[in-house]
């Protein structure tokens, strides 16, 4: 296994101890998730979705019936539609069998839809079962597979506005193991996706920097520049780790930096009918937070045409289209109901708890959806 690098997540509270090891060939040898966790488990259950499952979790479930006695897959449908909390109930039933037990482990292989609705199950399940993450889209390895946070969504009656993560918990893996390799056969709009949350890391924290950030984009990516990639992602990792080891369940406020460009981003994801994925929409809620800050006088103009700039560089979005502003609103109102946002000083400061009046918030959706 070359390149492989293992951060310990330390978290205040002695009782949670996340790993996260980040390399390559990791998928091949499934009998480390058994080592790094020092546990013998007889039973596995292995959430994925369709398409992770086809090119990978197939594999994962061949290989872990050599190592344990049972080994049970629930296969849900790709995309967001899946984070449904009317779902959850089908999705759980395969694991219902008679050896599920306190010492079953169970392992969500996919993107951050998976991880979420698996870390979700696996806190929930029999009161909390021992999690296991193997992230395969880039935007899972840097962001959604670390912090703990789990969660579904949910919808209106008429199923027309989401409340993203409005149900769930925090609940960190034991273990989340990312595999380089798995984002070879990533699609070019996953990468995208990622790059969205690796340029918050960017502008936010000032890390990676450009440069780094710049061989993202680069075609075989994962075969020319792997030493460079897991450098990039264990950056991110090290940033959300470190966040989150110091206010695990979003209490002293620090957290809330890693929520740079989401308060807008979020409103917009429930309301963009999938028309825009996670990391564009982180994209436009931080051209919305730059815009707040320029008003605010946090950010001269040059600052903001630079933040604005460096997101188009990467070939993402600055602006929404065909959006219906009120939609926006209304989710702004059910998911931010006290008003404060994370807005910038400069590359690398963020500030929170800024409070914006709700004409300054109005007039910078108004900004960013054409
Ligand atoms: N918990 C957190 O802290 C946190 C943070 C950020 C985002 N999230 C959540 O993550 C979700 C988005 O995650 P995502 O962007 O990974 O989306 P996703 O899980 O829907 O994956 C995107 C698509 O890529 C496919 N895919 C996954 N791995 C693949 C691979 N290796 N090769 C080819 N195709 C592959 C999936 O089947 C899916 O179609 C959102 O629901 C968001 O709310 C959670």
């Amino acid at each position: 296994m070359k390149g492989t690098n293992l951060i310990n997540l330390p978290m205040k509270r002695s009782e949670i101890n996340c790993k996260i090891m980040t390399g390559s060939g990791l998928l091949n040898n499934p009998e480390l998730i058994f080592s790094i966790l020092n546990i013998k488990s007889s039973n596995v259950l292995i959430l994925t979705d369709d398409n992770v499952y086809n090119l990978y979790g197939n594999q994962l479930e061949k290989s872990l019936r050599r190592l344990v006695k049972t080994v049970t897959s629930s296969v849900i449908p790709s995309g967001e539609r899946s984070k449904d909390i009317n779902k959850l109930s089908g999705f759980i039933k395969p694991f219902l069998q008679k050896n599920l037990s306190r010492n079953t482990v169970i392992i969500s292989i996919g993107g951050g839809v998976v991880t979420d609705i698996g870390g979700f199950i696996s806190s929930i399940l029999l009161r909390g079962l021992k999690s296991v993450y193997i992230p395969t889209t880039l935007l899972a390895q840097v962001d959604a597979s670390i912090g703990g946070k789990t969660g579904v969504d949910l919808w209106n009656d008429n199923n027309e506005i989401m409340q993203k993560n409005m149900l769930g918990t925090i609940h960190n893996p034991s273990l989340v193991l990312c595999d380089i390799d798995t984002l070879k056969s990533l699609h070019q709009n996953e990468i995208l996706n990622g790059l969205g949350e690796i340029v918050k890391y960017h502008i936010g924290w000032g890390s990676p920097t450009l440069s780094e950030m710049k061989i993202i984009s680069k075609k075989d990516l994962v075969n020319n520049n792997s030493n460079k990639l897991i450098s990039v992602i264990l950056k991110c990792q090290k940033i959300k780790s470190e966040i989150v080891s110091h206010d695990p369940y979003e209490i002293s406020g620090l957290r809330q930096k890693l929520n740079f460009g989401h308060t807008v981003g979020h409103a917009v994801e429930g309301a963009c009918n999938g028309n825009y994925s996670h990391g564009q929409c982180v994209a436009i809620g931080i051209s919305a937070a730059a815009f707040i800050s320029l008003s605010k006088g946090l950010i001269d103009k040059k600052k903001y045409l630079r933040i604005l700039n460096l997101i188009k560089s990467f070939n993402l979005p600055i602006v929404a289209d065909s959006l219906k502003i009120e939609k926006v609103i209304d989710n702004l109102k059910k998911d931010k109901k006290d008003g404060k946002f994370v807005l910038i000083n400069d590359i690398g400061k963020l500030i929170t708890n800024q409070a914006v009046p709700e004409d300054l918030v109005i007039k910078s959706l108004e900004n960013i959806i054409r």
